[in-house]
Formats: C-alpha cells, structure tokens, sequence
C-alpha cells in the first residue's frame, strides 16, 4: 500500500490456511488456545508455508523513506507473511518506531487492530509488554500467532472487527495501521489482500471508526497510535480524536514514494482531489491520549 514492490512472496494455489484446516482442529473456538494451535500449525503446516514462502520479511526501516524526525527505526526481527496477508513496509516501521518512543514494558496492555503478520505485537511483546492482536482475516490471525509463536511470545490474537472481540477491555496502549488507501469502489473488500488497504473513496472507512471507538478501548491517561497516509487527511484524524475527547497531534511522518496501488490510482487521486500528482505520500503517526 505504501511503497509495496513485490514484497509478499507468491504462494502456490492451495496456498497456506483455509477454513478447512480450522475445521481439522475440530472446528473448535481456537481463542482460548492461541499458543497450542500456533504450535499445531507450526508443526504441521509452518514448515511447508516457510519452505515455499522462501523468505522472512524484515520491516524496510529507512530503505526510500524519507524520514522527518531522527529518531533511529527500531531493530525488528523478520516475521513470516504468506499470500494475502500484509508484509511489514514503511508504515509498519514507523508505528514500530513509535511504539518504541512508548517505552511499553512488563505490565503494559497492548492493543494492536489489524495485526497482519503480527509484527507490530510481536515488537511490543518482546518488551515485556501483555499484547491482544485482531485481525479479521483468519489468514493474517494464524499467521500472527504462528510468528508469536516461533519468537517465543505470547500474544493473543483474536479474529473480528476492530475492537469487537474485545469489547469491555480496556489497554493502556492502543496501536493501528489500519487500511487507509482511497478506493473508487465505496465497498470495502470481504477478502483477498485489498482488504489489508482499501478503506473507501476517501479512506477512511476504517479510521473514522477507530477515532470514534478508541476512547472505549483505553484506560484513562491511555495512548492510540495510528499510523495513516496524509492523503486521507491529517486533520480531520486530529479533529475527530479531539471531538471523541482525546487530545491528540502528529508526532512523527514520513516521505516515501507511490507503491504501485497508488501509482495505479494516481490520475483518479487527482480527480478526487486528494492528491496533486506528485508520486510521493506523506506518512503520519497520530498520537492521542485518552483525557
Ligand atoms: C495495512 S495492514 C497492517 C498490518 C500490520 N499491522 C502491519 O503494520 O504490518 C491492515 C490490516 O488490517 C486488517 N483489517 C482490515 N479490516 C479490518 C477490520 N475491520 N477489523 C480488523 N482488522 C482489519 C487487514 O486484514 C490487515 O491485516
């Protein structure tokens, strides 16, 4: 979605997780065993996956980003994502950075919506930190779990909408990379990877919604972080946060070039009137506080 060259490994058809395998675990609720069933799909369908995959995904960290603070991009161990599911790019690396600047330890509770590969938990797990991941791509849930699971952390993944699955809770850190391209189609994608970025005409189908629920989500003095393209506009972020009684600002942003989703929307962009032509986007991390 940002600057995406082919960076999701092509997968045979067939490809690594299907409803079917669920139903071969008994068709259980598989929630309450996150860990056992990663553990399950490490030992009997990992191997392939990582096999034909043939390669880990690092987060791009600096590579064409023009970053616009100094702060250094976090080291992040590689995690696996098969077809379909997100590969680690630049807004990945730039909510990690941001997450990183939280100081989350033991003791903190981390709520990542939309976990893809799971990297971001994974990087907020690794400080100690107690992380609850969603996703609502049951691909993108096992992988999570399955790249939890083979760095030795526990994070609980959960499959549903946003903050759904966990209604009532409430977390100290809140962090999203949500799907935020602009898309002609005003229907958001019901699978396949577009629905890891397309988020309606003018993209913000799924941010409007985080605006609106991330003050449930949060104990009082809690943080969101949220990382999205200017394109689909910083400031109505800002005012929406503030209108849901946070204080929120832009604390970090990069510079990176068209991927090739953009670059395939350039002219329609235009027409939109969300973006000049230019084949760059800005990058922004919101960060709001929970009054
Ligand atoms: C841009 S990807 C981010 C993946 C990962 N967090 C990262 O930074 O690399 C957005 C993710 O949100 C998920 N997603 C889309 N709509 C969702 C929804 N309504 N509820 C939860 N997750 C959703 C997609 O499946 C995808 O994995």
């Amino acid at each position: 979605m940002t600057a995406a060259e082919p960076v999701i490994p092509a997968f045979p058809p067939g490809g690594p997780v299907r409803e079917g395998e669920r139903a071969r675990a008994g068709g259980r609720d598989l929630q309450g065993y996150p860990l056992l069933y990663a553990k399950w799909w490490t030992r009997r369908i990992g191997p392939k996956v990582v096999r034909r995959s043939g390669r880990a995904h690092r987060c791009p960290d600096q590579d064409g980003v023009t970053p616009m603070t100094s702060a250094p991009a976090p080291p992040l161990a590689p995690v696996f994502a098969p077809a379909g599911v997100y590969a680690p790019q630049h807004d990945t690396a730039l909510l990690t950075r941001a997450v990183t600047a939280e100081r989350p330890g033991p003791g903190t509770e981390v709520l990542d919506l939309g976990t893809g590969s799971g990297a971001v938990a994974l990087h907020a797990a690794r400080t100690g930190a107690r992380v609850t991941a969603v996703d609502i791509s049951w691909t993108a849930v096992l992988t999570a779990r399955i790249n939890a699971a083979r760095a030795g952390c526990r994070v609980r993944v959960h499959r549903g909408d946003l903050t759904t699955p966990v209604t009532g809770r409430t977390f100290d850190l809140v962090v999203s990379n949500p799907p935020y391209v602009p898309a002609p189609q005003e229907t958001l994608p019901a699978s396949g990877p577009a629905r890891a970025w397309d988020a309606g005409p003018d993209g913000r189908a799924l941010l409007d919604r985080i605006c609106a629920d991330a003050p449930a989500a949060l104990r009082p003095g809690g943080t969101l972080l949220l990382v999205h393209s200017a394109l689909c506009g910083t400031e109505t972020t800002l005012r929406r946060l503030a209108g849901a009684g946070m204080r929120a600002e832009v604390r970090d942003r990069a510079r990176i070039p068209y991927g090739p989703v953009l670059n395939s929307r350039r002219e329609w962009l235009v027409r939109q009137g969300l973006a000049d032509g230019s084949p760059w986007e800005e990058l922004v991390i919101i960060r709001a506080v929970h009054a």
